[in-house]
């Protein structure tokens, strides 16, 4: 049959399926235990309780599976990637150091999974290279534990969605900010990775443009940064960047403090409202801040950039800390545009639609 696809492709869209991950026990014809990670496992009926999973044909347990009257699906618990990773590669003793206990028949049950559906074998169907098996459900069984996620070929952590007090259903709708800092915190070290520059994540916070998580790069260029800090709106990247895109009356009253604070220090340089303007204007121009350098000490420097939530309303800095030589003055270096790219990326997730 020609497709209009090729297999990768095939993949890639049914890996945009988010499932959970199964080991699938046995025991074979001389009661020795095979398993198998599996993430074809689905219900399939709740009267009788069946479900079903799926086997490819070349499987070198296939034939145990084949020919077994019953299996246990092991539902993984999320800090069990090493044991799905045992199970999904052609080992001589898979089980050696995984603690089991013995289900019915005797089949080995894997410890600390999330939950178990231990079933006789009732039908199996061909699928192409795979085979499906049906299984009734004889006894089930759950525990407290988060499960393991899998997606995009990567293992993954889930977690409820939290619709906080209004409901995506509300014309208003979308995310709570709280669903919003999940999402960030958890694009972050991705987006590290590939810039493979720190990041910090800030919000506008009460006492104004406050960092709540910072990604550590392997050559971080500085340790001198908290979770917690608040930082200066007029000469941090994350300050200038909310102070660039918030309405005015909500940071006129950090911007005075500050520059208050700055007269009262005697400090030299203090900038102008004029100044402040211009440097705002200059975010808004290039959808990115540089902090002031003389600021934060002599070679390290940081830029940031907006990240909004469907309502077009900044949420995030999305800042970036590297050395003066790596940034540099100007807004289109590779760090620049790529900071952008990505805090326009997770704009987008947070429901941000450009006009
Ligand atoms: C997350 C994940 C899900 C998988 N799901 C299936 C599946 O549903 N069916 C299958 O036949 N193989 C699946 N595999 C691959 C098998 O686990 C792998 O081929 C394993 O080596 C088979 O074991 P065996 O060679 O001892 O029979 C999966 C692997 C991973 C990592």
């Amino acid at each position: 049959m020609t497709t209009s696809f090729d297999q990768r492709e095939l993949r890639n869209v049914l890996g945009s399926f988010v499932t959970g991950v199964t080991v699938v026990t046995t025991l074979d014809a001389d009661g020795q235990p095979l398993g198998v990670t599996a993430n074809s496992f689905s219900s399939v009926s709740l009267e009788p309780p069946l479900i079903l999973w799926s086997q490819a044909l070349t499987a070198r347990s296939f034939p145990a599976f084949r020919d077994a009257e019953r299996f246990v699906i092991n539902i993984l618990a999320e800090d069990q990637a090493q044991v799905s990773q045992r199970f999904a590669k052609a080992g001589e003793d898979k089980f050696a150091g995984v603690a089991t206990r013995e289900g019915i028949g005797g089949l080995p049950l894997i410890d600390g999974c999330t939950a178990y559906l231990q079933c006789r074998k009732v039908a199996t169907y061909p699928g192409g290279d795979h085979a499906v098996f049906i299984g009734q459900v004889e006894q089930i069984e759950r525990c407290d534990r988060k499960p393991l996620a899998f997606g995009g070929g990567r293992y993954m952590l889930a977690h409820s969605y939290d619709l906080g007090t209004f409901s995506v259903d509300k014309p208003d709708g979308g995310l709570q900010h709280v669903e919003a800092v999940r999402i960030a915190n958890a694009a972050l070290p991705e987006i590290g990775q590939r810039l493979d520059a720190m990041l910090g994540l800030s919000v506008w916070g009460n006492r104004g443009p406050t960092v709540i998580n910072w990604e550590p790069t392997r050559n971080a260029v500085t340790q001198d940064l908290h979770t917690g800090l608040v930082v200066s709106p007029v000469f941090s990247a994350s300050g200038l960047t909310f102070t660039a895109y918030l309405p005015r009356e909500m940071t006129r009253h950090n911007v005075q403090a500050e520059l208050q604070q700055l007269r009262e220090a005697a400090m030299s340089n203090v900038p102008s409202e004029e100044e402040i303007d211009r440097r705002l204007d200059d975010v808004r121009t290039h959808g990115l801040a540089h902090s002031v350098p003389e600021r934060f000490g002599a070679d390290i420097a940081a830029i940031g950039a907006p990240v909004f939530d469907h309502r077009g309303r900044i949420v995030f800095a999305l800042t970036a800390v590297a050395t003066t030589s790596r940034i540099g003055n100007g807004y289109d270096g590779p760090l620049q545009v790529s900071l952008r790219r990505e805090a326009a990326a997770l704009s987008q997730r947070l429901g941000h639609r450009t006009a």
